[in-house]
């Protein structure tokens, strides 16, 4: 029986109550809990040994992990590198972040082989394989090199930009090539899959066939299929009696106020320094505000041993400070920043206290954080989301106040 085998390079974790690491992590595990399968990928483990294809199996109910460790040199080149300090910001239009190297688009690839060959010794003939993200932009070309047959798609959790803005990536034509391997590429939103299929057939000389590109001799469909969350259970964790006692604790401390509430990875793409100065604008223009609303920012740190995360992470603390440091009242602190993860059971009851969420990425795929404050509203009293222009889920949730942030 064909199996679901999904590869993506972050699995962990996966332990019910813990809090996911990203949208994609959260996406998955709700996809793999109904379907059931395999889960491949990186254990987030570095070692010193040599790159190996041996993987480490564990079962949670219908979904079954395999994970392999990193060895540091590869870890440095494909993760640190290449993935997190090249494509991230590219395909986020932050190209004033990215750096390049040809030796790290070097250790790119291998990770992207090493990944190939690992499932080479995992999936039977007729598994369909589903790939994530911009780690794995590589995978379909190092899967049949290492002779799979298997049917293999690619669904791009992040934008992907105009081609002007792709092409500053110097190895933007080996990408484009590699991408066309897959059988399928699935993208968040049209702008995303019109700005992929501009690039390769003005770029690329491809062609189209009914409705598929062919291209470098293969023929790839490309698809919209944006990510989304499962309504019901985000509304059931969010008004569970036993999760209220989350909301409990933070409704006694506001005194009444209302709350503008913010949950992002800490990412210079989710525009975290221009949220800080609109809120300080606003207490500036708007004194008869203070001490009559709070502003909790929840940013668990990311990818912090990457400069640019940690160059942020301080910004933002010495900005927090200097913010608060100027409204602060005996009795009222405008701005709150939490520097950590919760639990799915305790962040959905937050979302629910909150009057305004305010979900203001630069870029951003989707964004999963602003479908789960709209589906974590009472529907009697729901609060309002203020949502960016530049996030996939702008193009769904057009109830939300749209703003440039
Ligand atoms: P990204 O994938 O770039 O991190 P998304 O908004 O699409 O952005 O997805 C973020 C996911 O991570 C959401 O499911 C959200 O609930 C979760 N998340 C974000 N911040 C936290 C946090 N502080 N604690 C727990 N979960 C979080
Ligand atoms: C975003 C990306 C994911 C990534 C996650 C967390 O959601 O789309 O691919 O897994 O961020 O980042 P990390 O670098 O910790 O895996």
């Amino acid at each position: 029986m064909s199996r679901l085998v999904v590869v993506s390079n972050r699995v962990t974790p996966i332990t019910e109550g813990e809090p996911t690491a990203g949208g994609l992590a959260a996406g998955v595990l709700d996809a793999l809990k109904q379907k059931g399968g395999i889960w491949f990928g990186w254990s987030g483990e570095i070692t010193d040994d040599a790159a190996s294809v041996e993987h480490t199996e564990r079962s949670v109910g219908p979904i079954t992990l395999f994970t392999i460790d990193l060895c540091r040199p590869d870890y440095d080149a494909f993760y640190r590198g290449f993935a997190n300090g090249t494509l991230w910001p590219t395909l986020h239009y932050q190209v004033g972040h990215a750096h390049f190297d040809w030796a790290e688009f070097a250790g790119y690839r291998r990770v992207n082989e090493l990944f190939a060959r690992a499932l080479a010794t995992l999936v039977q003939p007729d598994d369909l394989i589903w790939a994530h993200d911009y780690h794995l932009l590589c995978l379909a070309e190092a899967v049949r090199a290492a002779g799979l047959r298997n049917r293999i798609g690619l669904f791009l959790h992040t934008p992907f930009p105009a081609p002007a803005v792709f092409m500053t990536d110097p190895a933007h034509a080996e990408l484009i090539r590699a991408m066309c391997h897959f059988d399928l590429l699935g993208f968040q939103t049209e702008e995303d899959r019109t700005a992929f299929t501009d690039y390769v057939l003005r770029e690329a000389g491809a062609t189209m066939d009914e409705g598929r590109l062919v291209a470098f001799g293969h023929t790839v469909k490309c698809g919209v299929y944006p990510i989304g969350v499962h309504v019901q259970e985000v509304r059931a964790l969010a008004a569970a009696p036993a999760n209220r006692r989350y909301a409990s604790r933070l409704r006694t401390s506001l005194h009444g106020r209302p709350l503008i509430l913010s949950v992002d990875r800490l990412d210079y793409s989710k525009g975290l320094r221009q949220r800080f100065i609109a809120f300080e604008r606003f207490l500036e223009h708007h004194p008869h505000h203070h001490g009559q609303v709070v502003f909790m920012q929840i940013a668990p740190p990311s990818r912090s041993d990457i400069h640019v995360y940690r160059e942020i992470r301080r910004e933002l603390e010495a900005e927090a400070g200097r913010i608060n440091g100027r409204f602060a009242e005996v009795d009222w602190m405008p701005l709150r920043y939490l520097n950590r993860g919760f639990a799915r059971n305790a962040l959905m009851p937050l979302y629910a206290e909150a009057q305004v969420g305010l979900v203001t990425p630069l870029r951003d795929g989707m964004n999963l954080v602003a479908k789960e404050y709209v589906a974590a509203q009472d529907p009697e009293n729901p609060g309002v989301l203020v949502l960016s222009q530049f996030a996939g889920a702008a193009r769904e949730l057009d109830a939300a106040l749209i703003v440039n942030p």
